[in-house]
């Protein structure tokens, strides 16, 4: 039985229930309207607006820079265009680190002003008391453990985290918390498949992997990455589904062409 083909909307329940039942989750991320109602109509079971808008959309090189604001906009638009896929929106970096009370008002106005349905939170433990308050205010939380991009200069690079044993307990120990105080999911990204195995079946809910192996209870990937729209990023984790880079060269160059030697707008395109 297929959880994910009976409901009308996907809700934090239905999520939890797809782990119960062994069925996969699907989730990818999405920053306008015109793509959300793309992965909407196609069936996604969760679209994530995620701060990688920061490289995808804005052309940075990190997370970093993207605003507060700027997630709302990307998240109202998404929102725009969805009927049953469950939206969540990442927190930005630099509005709930450190300040709780920051933190809280950050994802109220994220849920005030987009209408998504969750927010998504960097770290563990050392961000306890700003997870707390937004779930106490009734904001679903989902946790994100492993690479955390926001922290990319105390990381240095964009290799495999938690390959040690002292970094792959802190997970572990943070997963378990993340769970205990009451996230509703948990995305790991670019762990050990090994790691990734042990804290899935270590926590009750359920964990959305990037670059973590086939173990965790969904997936996730860049649209952008999944479409070949970003070319020169080729993790090994990625499996592009096709080259929309080349595809859409190819066009812009044939309208190109038809332009410039007058065979567009024919008499049949005019009025
Ligand atoms: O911002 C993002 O796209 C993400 C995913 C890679 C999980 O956080």
């Amino acid at each position: 039985m297929s959880v994910h083909k009976e409901v009308k909307r996907i809700t934090t329940h239905v999520i939890q229930a797809m782990k119960t039942n062994g069925e996969k989750i699907t989730m990818l991320t999405g920053y306008d309207f015109s793509m959300a109602k793309i992965l909407d109509e196609a069936g996604i079971d969760i679209i994530l607006v995620g701060d990688s808008a920061s490289n995808v959309m804005a052309g940075h090189e990190t997370t970093l820079p993207i605003t507060l604001d700027q997630m709302i906009y990307h998240a109202q638009s998404v929102v725009r265009a969805i009927k049953r896929t469950f939206v969540v929106v990442d927190m930005p970096f630099g509005s709930y680190q450190g300040n709780s009370t920051l933190a809280l008002k950050s994802a109220i106005r994220i849920m005030k002003e987009s209408g998504a349905h969750a927010i998504k939170m960097e770290g563990g433990s050392e961000i306890e008391e700003s997870i707390k308050r937004i779930l106490s205010a009734g904001i679903p939380v989902m946790g994100h453990l492993g690479l955390t991009p926001q922290s990319i200069y105390k990381f240095g690079t964009y290799t495999v985290r938690a390959k040690e044993e002292l970094e792959a307990n802190k997970l572990l120990e943070d997963a378990k918390f993340l769970d205990q105080i009451g996230c509703f999911s948990l995305v790991l990204e670019k762990i050990p498949s090994s790691l990734a195995k042990v804290v899935s079946e270590s926590i009750e809910i359920p964990t959305i992997g990037i670059g973590a192996g086939p173990h965790t209870d969904g997936q996730v990937l860049v649209t952008h990455d999944l479409l070949g729209i970003t070319k020169d990023f080729q993790p090994r984790f990625l499996r592009r589904y096709m080259n929309l880079f080349d595809d859409i060269k190819v066009a812009v160059e044939s309208y190109i062409g038809d332009v410039k030697s007058n065979s567009f707008p024919t008499d049949k395109e005019s009025y």
